[in-house]
């Protein structure tokens, strides 16, 4: 991998210069050309896409902006069409964000999602805004067991180790889990984690999310995230900081998603993408078929600036215990992996990239839970669904009090 150790050293560097640069600017700096009321009550602002949050920072400050990757790991992307070339797939039932409803934005913009003065508001303090918790990644090894329940959150995962990762795909089953606490949430995401599980853990996440206390609903949402150091000081949900480079006109971050799967009832899922191009040494995230959303440019990384060593992919619910019992807050759709399809939610076809930008069945894939009696993980293979899992549980129950 010559092109990503080339951008190696200027990720190196950046990494202590990434300071917080924090959520503000977003009630001032933007220049919204037209904008959508969607039905959930998001404002979505329609932004130049020469004037998106990201060149706040002092790194992008000269960047040209990539208006398409040099490569795609399935060999899909139209460079002349600057689009992915849409297959329908296997009859799985189509996904698209509400604010569609109400407009879309022209071209050379992109969607950005409003920011309530409420939402920052409720946050603990407005430098926490839009970020997750510390160290809010599932540790499999983990040797000090205590930090996981501490912190409160928890997880059920398949993940994969031991070799160097150039990128993730998966298929994600969308639900709308109920949370009982608002400041509680639950999510169902890939993670593509780089570095030891220390201060510098580096890490790209994208997936769905229901935060009252993010977005003040219960809505699932599409959101991404990124931190080069353990969720301290870098990094953000979606837009809420400068990183994420954003090309794509149609999808939003942060913007519902719609419709959910029900119980027994109609299944709907999502497939994401995240994938390293191996000539600019930046992070692509592709939604759905044709999808390409933008970047995380290299620079913003220590060790994902070369290479990911770890992947994960499933839930992650925060557990307040607030009248001192396990939460209630669903995983998944709040089912046991045990009930299956159409009541418990699955990731299916989970993919990695290799070291030749292949997309990949993942090798020797292991599952990690903390509470198994609250949130359980399964794993299995077949022909339609690749390597596939269902996931997630109800929290609190007879045995999980
Ligand atoms: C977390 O705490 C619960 C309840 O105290 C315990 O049963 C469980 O084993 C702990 N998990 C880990 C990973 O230590
Ligand atoms: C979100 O759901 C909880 C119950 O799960 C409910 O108490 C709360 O009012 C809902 N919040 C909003 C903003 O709808």
């Amino acid at each position: 991998m010559a092109m990503g150790d080339a951008h190696f050293s200027s990720g190196r560097r950046s990494r202590r210069v990434v300071v917080t640069v924090v959520v503000f600017f977003f009630f001032w700096g933007l220049i919204s050309l037209s904008c959508a009321a969607s039905p959930d009550g998001d404002i979505i602002d329609c932004v130049h896409i020469s004037q998106q949050p990201a060149f706040d920072h002092p790194f992008l400050k000269d960047h040209k902006i990539q208006i398409r990757p040099s490569y795609h790991p399935e060999g899909l992307y139209d460079v002349f069409e600057n689009k992915v070339s849409t297959e329908n797939n296997d009859g799985t039932n189509a996904i698209t964000q509400l604010w569609h409803v109400n407009g879309r934005c022209p071209e050379d913009t992109i969607p950005i999602r409003r920011t309530k003065e409420e939402e920052v508001l409720r946050a603990s303090s407005v430098k926490r805004y839009g970020k997750k918790q510390h160290r809010s990644f599932p540790q499999p090894r983990s040797a000090d067991p205590d930090l996981i329940n501490q912190s409160g959150h928890q997880h059920a995962i398949a993940y994969v180790e031991g070799d160097k990762y150039y990128g993730a795909k998966a298929t994600l089953n969308v639900w709308e889990p109920k949370i009982q606490q608002p400041n509680e949430f639950s999510l169902s995401q890939i993670w593509i984690l780089g570095g030891s599980f220390g201060e510098d853990l580096n890490s790209i996440e994208a997936g769905w999310q229901v935060s009252p206390d993010l977005y003040g609903d219960n809505n699932t949402r599409l959101f991404t995230y990124w931190t080069s150091d353990a969720y301290q000081a870098t990094g953000c949900y979606n837009l809420l900081c400068s990183g994420f480079i954003q090309i794509s006109s149609e999808i939003a971050m942060g913007a519902s998603i719609s419709p959910v799967s029900g119980y027994r009832n109609s299944q709907y899922d999502i497939s994401i993408l995240v994938w390293k191009d191996p000539r600019e040494g930046n992070w692509w995230m592709q939604f759905g078929n044709g999808y390409v959303l933008g970047y995380w440019p290299s620079f913003l990384f220590s060790y994902l600036a070369d290479s990911g060593s770890m992947i994960e992919w499933g839930g992650e619910v925060v557990n307040s215990e607030a009248d001192g019992q396990h939460t209630s807050t669903q995983m998944g759709s709040g089912h046991f992996p045990e009930e299956g399809f159409g009541k418990s939610s699955y990731f299916k076809n989970i993919q990695i990239v290799d070291s030749s930008n292949n997309l990949k069945a993942p090798k020797g894939i292991g599952t990690f839970t903390e509470q198994s009696n609250c949130y359980d993980v399964q794993t299995g293979t077949n022909g339609d669904w690749g390597h596939y899992f269902y996931y997630g549980g109800p929290g609190r129950n007879a045995n999980c009090p």
